[in-house]
């Protein structure tokens, strides 16, 4: 059995190559991860048939692809201490979504706010965006995944991938692992530039690996409605990249000065970015390519054996 072979709790999260990092999902989730990944068994996905929820121009879903990849390795992530992968190499995913989805009812995913608030928005409500809680449930459960480092909007996400576990287990025996979400206390919302949550669909993000005048242009575009007071918005977003402390004083000393505070903040962004951006010019498709292929060939030894393990209990071996 794969859990008896586990020695470290296992780490798992994913990102949809749907748009362009910005940094609410790198202080949502990919920071969170980076942070966290050493200390266990760790797995970063690429959630390609998430995207196809949503995508329809295959040029652009490759070339997201791989531009994500590049941000993950980028960012930090060493893939020789990881198990880095792309969701629709392994089989076993979408498979075993398929029998969540005859375990969990539809009145239950009919609650996915995440579903409601796309539908809302205007997007198809084809059934991959209906049942899009069940394919994240097979990511984690799959990999007797742990813990889960994410942002605050995937809080319910989780919650359905222990409602899977349960359906399962009561079913059929106890085979999957109750997961946890991490989510970063202050660091769960990032605000985007009008102060509403960051998010590629709402137009008001910071890219991560922008240009220096990609950057300043968003950070220049954030909305500041006080009133010669400190600019709320500029200082939530600085928050991520300086101590309160230091910035309690730097605010005060340029009062009302919010040009020369979002100065600041594109400056102390590039400190960050700088060296990310210069190690991701460095890396070549094919490297992509070979690190896809060698995480799918550590994630597949696992996924097979948990996968003949469900089979085995669910009845379809004879
Ligand atoms: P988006 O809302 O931009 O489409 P995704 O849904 O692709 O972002 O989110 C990818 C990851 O980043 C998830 O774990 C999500 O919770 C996290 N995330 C997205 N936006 C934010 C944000 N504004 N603050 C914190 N985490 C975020
Ligand atoms: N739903 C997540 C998002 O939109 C992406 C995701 C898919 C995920 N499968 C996952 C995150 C498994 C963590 C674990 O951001």
């Amino acid at each position: 059995m794969p859990s008896i072979m586990q020695e470290k709790k296992r780490l798992l999260t994913g990102l949809q190559p749907s748009g362009t990092l910005h940094i609410g999902n790198y202080f949502g989730a990919l920071k969170p991860f980076i942070d966290l990944y050493d200390s266990y068994d760790s797995y970063l996905m690429v959630v390609d048939y998430h995207a196809l929820t949503t995508m329809r121009n295959p040029e652009q879903l490759q070339e997201n692809i791989r531009n994500i990849v590049k941000d993950y390795l980028a960012a930090g992530v060493d893939s020789e201490k990881i198990t880095l992968f792309k969701q629709s190499d392994i089989a076993q995913h979408t498979e075993l979504a398929w029998i969540f989805e005859c375990l969990v009812t539809v009145p239950v995913l009919m609650q996915a706010h995440s579903y409601k608030d796309k539908v809302a928005k205007g997007l198809e409500a084809n059934a991959g965006l209906f049942n899009y809680p069940m394919l994240m449930a097979a990511d984690i459960l799959l990999y007797d995944t742990q813990v889960v480092p994410v942002g605050e909007d995937q809080r319910q996400h989780i919650e359905y991938a222990r409602e899977a576990a349960n359906k399962f287990n009561n079913a059929f025996g106890k085979t999957f692992t109750a997961p946890t979400e991490h989510i970063i206390d202050g660091v769960g919302v990032v605000p985007g530039t009008d102060g509403k949550k960051m998010s590629k669909s709402y137009g008001n993000t910071i890219p991560l690996f922008g240009t220096k005048d990609e950057i300043s242009k968003a950070v220049m575009g954030i909305v500041t409605d006080s009133f010669g007071g400190r600019p709320e918005n500029v200082y939530a977003i600085h928050t991520l990249f300086r101590p309160e402390s230091e910035l309690d004083a730097l605010y005060e000393e340029k009062e009302g000065n919010y040009k020369a505070l979002k100065e600041v903040l594109i400056e102390d962004m590039e400190m960050l970015v700088a060296p990310m951006r210069e190690r991701r010019d460095g890396i070549t498709d094919e490297q992509i390519r070979e690190v896809l292929a060698s995480g799918a060939e550590k994630a597949r030894i696992y996924a097979e054996a948990k996968m003949q393990d469900v089979k085995n209990k669910i009845g379809v071996t004879v």
